[in-house]
């Protein structure tokens, strides 16, 4: 385990946030666990790649950074391969290594940044498909009880960007590994809006799952700001989920405004529609802005502080509240300890 003395966390979040901690602790295999010290949430941080907080402030304790690696097919039959993989592989490398190797289920995946080992924590999901569909279980250390645990996916709670881990006990579980279970034979799910249309481009009629990564990672790089460019963790809100009745009225008064019908009789509304709509998109203050690529990504033009950017989102979520009466919630952690 390799420690490291108040360091900066500047290249550990992709929003490029100059904060500090006390101390950093690099795990690199599962043993380093058994000599860790106790973990105090209300001054620590478990860290992955940094992609899907803020930190709005120093870390007074330490942060925990997983570096476990490996991945390997653990179980396999006719149809499906069961891949392991420690915590500290990168997301998108492994989602390229299955796709060589023949194995399909991630394709829509390609191109989330961050670590395989948070991918659980908001059940990542992007062009229409979710890790609840190619999750099998999750290997994690109880930092409460010093012991192994695992969970079935159907115990991980997985949801829309939320996942036992990230509301229902956070900063319980350091996770270790995950298994997913992949396809040998290719079932693409193309339905997501603007998917088809860039194969069509490309002049690919029956694409094979390297080709659906290929559009996806070119729709991603056109429509989402690079973090190694501009500062950013992806959509800053989750698209907001209403009850029906809720939705209609609310789209009978905006016609234009995009909705995903769910199926449980809730309806998924479009948080960049109502943020563009009120005027934030391309909009700067300071070195915090939204970006003129897209409403629902915040940028960190330079030097901006997480408090400045949190300043930025909290103007947001009042615009859009006062004129579509919707409360926006932050997609990202905010990491913020009492001073
Ligand atoms: P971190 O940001 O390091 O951590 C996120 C949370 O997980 C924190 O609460 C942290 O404490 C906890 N955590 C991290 N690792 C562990 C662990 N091993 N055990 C327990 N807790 C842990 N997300 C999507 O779902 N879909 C997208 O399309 C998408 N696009 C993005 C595009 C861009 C440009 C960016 C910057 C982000 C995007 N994201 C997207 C968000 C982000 O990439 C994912 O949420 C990713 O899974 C975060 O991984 P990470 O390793 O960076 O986690
Ligand atoms: N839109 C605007 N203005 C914009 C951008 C988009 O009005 O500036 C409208 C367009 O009508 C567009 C619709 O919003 O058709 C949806 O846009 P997009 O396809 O970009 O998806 P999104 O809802 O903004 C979600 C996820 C992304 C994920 C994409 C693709 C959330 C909070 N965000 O974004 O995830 O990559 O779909 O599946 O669910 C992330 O979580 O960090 C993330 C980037």
């Amino acid at each position: 385990m390799k420690a490291t003395e108040q360091p900066s966390l500047v290249r550990f979040n992709t929003f490029g946030v100059d904060a500090r901690a006390g101390l950093m602790l690099t795990l690199e295999n599962e043993e380093d666990l058994l000599s860790l010290a106790p973990f105090d949430p209300k001054r620590d941080l478990l860290l992955g790649g940094g992609s899907n907080l803020l930190l709005a402030g120093d870390i007074p304790g330490t942060v925990v950074h997983n570096q476990i690696s490996g991945k390997e097919v653990v179980d396999s039959d006719r149809d499906h391969v069961l891949v392991e993989a420690g915590a500290g592989e990168n997301w998108h490398e492994l989602v390229l290594w299955s796709l060589s190797r023949g194995y399909s289920g991630l394709e829509n995946l390609s191109l989330i940044p961050g670590l395989a080992g948070a991918a659980p924590i908001q059940n990542i999901g992007a062009y229409g498909v979710e890790l609840s569909s190619v999750l099998e279980s999750v290997t994690a250390w109880d930092l409460q009880r010093s012991t192994w645990v695992s969970f079935s996916c159907e115990q991980c709670q997985l949801a829309y960007r939320d996942s036992l881990f990230k509301t229902g006990q956070p900063d319980r579980y350091l996770i270790t590994s995950i298994r997913l279970r992949l396809d040998r034979c290719f079932n693409p799910v193309l339905g997501y809006s603007g998917l088809s249309e860039e194969l069509a481009r490309a002049g690919i009629g029956q694409p094979n799952a390297i080709e659906v990564s290929d559009a996806v990672i070119r729709l991603r790089r056109l429509k989402l700001p690079d973090p190694s460019v501009t500062g950013n963790a992806g959509s800053f809100f989750k698209n907001p989920v209403l009850r029906q009745e809720e939705a209609l009225s609310l789209l009978a008064l905006n016609p234009d405004m995009p909705a995903w019908p769910n199926t449980d009789e809730t309806v998924k509304i479009s948080a960049a529609w109502m943020i563009e709509h009120c005027g934030f998109k391309g909009f700067r203050q300071g070195d915090a802005g939204v970006s003129a690529q897209h409403a629902l990504v915040i940028v960190n033009h330079g030097s901006a502080s997480g408090r400045e950017i949190m300043e930025l989102a909290t103007k947001i979520q009042s615009t859009v509240h006062s004129t579509f009466g919707i409360e926006l919630q932050p997609e990202p952690r905010i990491v913020r300890f009492p001073a």
